[in-house]
C-alpha cells in the first residue's frame, strides 16, 4: 500500500518479516499455518483467534461488540483488530527479540487485513508486508468444510446463516485486499482445493519462488 501519511511504523521490515494469509472462510488458513509454523519458524497470528480471546476477555469493552460482529460475518473496527496485532507481536518480540538476518522474526498473519483500510493502517502503523499468501477456493468447497467444522468447533459464525454473510463479506470487502497487493507483485496465489498435504505443496513451491528458505526453530 502506499502510504498516505508519514509515520514511522512501530516494527521495521529490516528485522521483522511480516507474511499476510487470506483466503475465504474454511479456505484453510488455520490448517496450513501450522505446517508453515513447523517448517518456516513462523509464529502465527490468527486475527479471528486473537478478536475471540478479547470477546471473552474479562473487562473488555469491546466484548459485545466483537460477538456482533462476527456472527454477523462483519469486518471488527480495524483500530482494535490492529492494536491486538501489534501488543502480540510485540508481546512476542519481547520473549524472543530478533537477531536480523537469518534471524530475523517471521510473522504469519492470518485472516488480516480483510478490508483496504486495515492493509493501509497497519502497513503504515506497525509493519509493512514482505507478501500475501492467498489460498484460492470455490464457495462450495469452503461451505462444506466449514459446516463439517461447524459440528465441533463450538464457533457463533458456522452455521449456514453466518456462513453465507462472510462469504459476501469476503467477496466485497476482502478481494480487494488481495487485488491491490497483486497489483504490487506481492501474492502468492495457490488453489486450496485437494488434501491438506497437496495444498501445502504448492504453498512451499510459491514460498520457494520467493526465496523464503526453510528454519525449523522460531
Ligand atoms: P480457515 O482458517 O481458512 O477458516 P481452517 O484451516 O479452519 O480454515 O479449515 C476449515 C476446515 O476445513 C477445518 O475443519 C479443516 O480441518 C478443514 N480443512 C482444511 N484444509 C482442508 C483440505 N485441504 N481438505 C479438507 N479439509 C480441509
Ligand atoms: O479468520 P476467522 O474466520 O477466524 O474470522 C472470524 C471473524 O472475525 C470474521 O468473520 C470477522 O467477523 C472477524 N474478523 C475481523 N477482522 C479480521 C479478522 C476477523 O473482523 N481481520
Ligand atoms: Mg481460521
Amino acid at each position: 500500500m502506499s502510504p498516505s501519511t508519514t509515520q514511522t511504523p512501530r516494527f521495521s521490515p529490516s528485522d521483522t518479516t511480516v507474511v499476510f494469509l487470506l483466503g475465504g472462510p474454511g479456505s484453510g488458513k488455520g490448517t496450513q499455518s501450522s505446517n508453515l509454523v513447523r517448517d518456516y519458524g513462523f509464529t502465527h497470528l490468527s486475527a479471528g483467534d486473537l478478536l475471540r480471546a478479547e470477546q471473552i476477555r474479562e473487562g473488555s469493552q469491546y466484548g459485545e461488540l466483537i460477538k456482533s460482529y462476527i456472527r454477523d460475518g462483519k469486518i471488527v473496527p480495524m483500530e482494535i483488530t490492529v492494536a491486538l496485532l501489534s501488543n502480540a507481536m510485540a508481546e512476542k518480540l519481547a520473549q524472543s527479540p530478533s537477531s536480523g538476518g537469518e534471524g530475523k522474526a517471521r510473522f504469519l498473519i492470518d485472516g488480516f487485513p480483510r478490508k483496504l483500510d486495515q492493509a493501509v493502517f497497519f502497513e503504515e502503523t506497525v509493519c509493512p508486508s514482505e507478501f500475501t499468501l492467498f489460498l484460492d477456493c470455490p464457495e462450495e468447497v469452503m461451505e462444506a468444510r466449514l459446516l463439517k467444522r461447524g459440528e465441533t468447533s463450538g464457533r457463533d459464525d458456522d452455521n449456514a446463516e453466518s456462513i453465507r454473510k462472510r462469504f459476501r463479506t469476503f467477496v466485497e470487502t476482502s478481494m480487494p485486499v488481495v487485488d491491490e497487493f497483486a497489483k504490487q507483485d506481492k501474492v502468492i496465489s495457490v488453489s486450496a482445493t485437494g488434501e491438506v498435504e497437496d495444498v501445502y505443496k504448492r504453498i512451499q513451491a510459491g514460498f520457494e519462488k520467493r526465496g523464503v528458505t526453510v528454519r525449523t526453530s522460531s
